[in-house]
């Protein structure tokens, strides 16, 4: 992993990073008085980025972009240092200082999370990895306010992230259910919290029919893993509890989706799972005093003659019932038997986290997740504003009563399709089914996976959702 090291003097003639604010004094820097003309002017065009070639290093002054909230300005440094990272590749620059000398310390604090967010590369497959591979490898933070702790906690949170798009880039040719799960416990082996993996033989014992039934067209058995953080420190005694979607490849079933553009990218509809687990993974290493259960159901949804079929009815983990019209509809049979299976922790708060529907990606497209559930104003709110801080945000969507009408089944307890009409809803109101005490569904199908790139996102798998609910629990235990 890369080093970020904070110091308090400058290194001479090293590629820098300038994190200023307008009022900056350019004397201490080591310019010529062209350059200090070049960077004057530069600022009455109201440029943000100016750089300076000194030859043997270079030299980026970041301004703080005008912009609508503090919230947007960060974003905008997240987003210049995505547009620097570019310029360090082709330079093949891995070592940078970067220079707080901003109006506030979190412009420097998102310019580095951007940075470490854009230096992310998926190259496993390529037989010349070596030749693609570029990576910074030491970051020398000069700040008199940020601390060790603090450039610690962007490297694990950034690293956790890029774990995430690891799993989710990673094809399910390779990352079965069972592959899944050896990285979890990898994982929580790693940052020092526990992990229990359930085989098939115990999800059969406890009759868990959801994961099941969609696991009946497939070669790879299914998973569950329990994953326990609780530090003696914690602030809550209930714990919060976060449920991942970990189907690591979505065919459809026999309900059969069509190719091109639908199934192609199918191995991201484990990207909930990867996003809980990262979460933990980063609450371990950085110590947060909060106690958090996390729960990933897994099995991919193919078809062969054993496949679950449209019109079968299936009794789920505590006995209710499900008539299945839709087998593609298999993230919340299998997120619906961890839900039930979280009711004897009595939750603070269950939060579900899935690339659950494509309705809620048509809405709202990549640059957010959708929100409901049935929390309170304030819990929901604390949510959101985790959300802008970290500009992972949340579309909230309503949750009336009514639309579990729409989930009701001539002939069982429950269907698993709604109507033609509002998609991601009604499959967070079947999610609630099966839960006790406040309940948050994030649908994150738009964010999660992007083909083209988006930004510090990456291209592929973006770890959407580690940030969100890493930063929402980090702020509960200091409320
Ligand atoms: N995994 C998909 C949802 C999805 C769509 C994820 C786009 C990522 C990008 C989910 O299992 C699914 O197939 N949902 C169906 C539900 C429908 C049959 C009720 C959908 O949204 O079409
Ligand atoms: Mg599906
Ligand atoms: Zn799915």
């Amino acid at each position: 992993m890369r080093e970020i090291l904070t110091a308090e003097k400058r290194i001479q003639n090293i590629t820098s990073v300038i994190i200023a604010s307008k009022d900056i004094d350019l004397d201490i820097f080591d310019l010529t008085a062209p350059e200090k003309d070049f960077i004057k002017t530069s600022l009455s065009k109201k440029a943000s980025s100016i750089t300076i070639n000194k030859y043997s290093h270079w030299l980026f002054f970041q301004f703080a972009e005008e912009k609508s909230s503090g919230y947007a300005i960060n974003e905008a440094y997240r987003n210049s240092a995505f547009k620097l990272h570019k310029m360090l590749s082709r330079e093949k620059i891995t070592e940078l200082q970067v220079i707080d000398v901003a109006e506030d310390k979190l412009h420097t604090k998102a310019f580095i999370e951007g940075l470490c967010l854009s230096d992310y590369q998926f190259i496993k497959y390529f037989s010349n990895k070596a030749e693609r591979n570029f990576e910074i490898t030491k970051i020398t933070l000069i700040s008199s306010r940020i601390s060790q702790t603090e450039a610690d906690e962007i490297n694990t949170l950034t690293y956790a992230v890029c774990s995430a798009r690891d799993l989710i880039n990673e094809p399910a040719s390779f990352l079965t259910s069972t592959q899944l799960s050896k990285d979890f416990e990898r994982m929580a082996q790693e940052a020092g919290f526990e992990a229990e993996v359930f085989d098939k033989a115990k999800i059969e014992s406890l009759q868990m029919g959801g994961i099941l039934a969609v696991n009946k067209g497939s070669v790879e058995p299914p998973t569950f893993t329990v994953m326990t953080w609780k530090p003696a420190n914690a602030v809550n005694k209930k714990p919060y509890v976060l449920v991942g979607k970990g189907v690591v490849y979505d065919s459809g079933g026999l309900s059969l989706k069509p190719t091109p553009d639908s199934m192609d990218y199918m191995k991201c509809d484990m990207a909930g799972a990867a996003a809980v687990a990262s979460t933990m993974y980063a609450l371990a290493k950085n110590n947060v005093p909060v106690y958090v259960i996390a729960l990933t159901p897994s099995t991919d949804n193919r078809l062969d003659a054993h496949s679950y079929s449209p019109g079968d009815v299936i009794t789920m983990y505590g006995g209710t019932t499900v008539e299945v019209l839709n087998t593609d509809a298999e993230g919340r049979l299998i997120l619906a038997d961890a839900l039930e299976f979280a009711k004897q922790f009595e939750p603070e708060l269950t939060i579900t986290i899935a690339t659950l529907t494509g309705a809620a990606h048509r809405a709202i497209g990549e640059l957010g997740m959708a929100g409901m559930g049935n929390a309170d104003s304030v819990t929901f709110e604390m949510l959101e504003k985790a959300g802008w801080e970290v500009y992972e945000r949340i579309a909230r969507l309503p949750f009336w009563d009514e639309y579990a009408e729409m989930i009701k089944s001539d002939i069982a307890d429950l269907k698993n399709i709604g109507g033609d009409v509002a998609g991601a809803i009604t499959a967070g109101k079947f999610l609630e089914h099966f839960t006790s005490g406040p309940f948050i569904h994030l649908d994150i199908a738009g964010p999660s996976f992007s083909k083209k790139g988006r930004s510090y996102h990456g291209k592929g798998g973006s770890g959407v959702g580690v940030r969100l609910l890493y930063n929402f629990l980090k702020n509960q235990s200091s409320k």
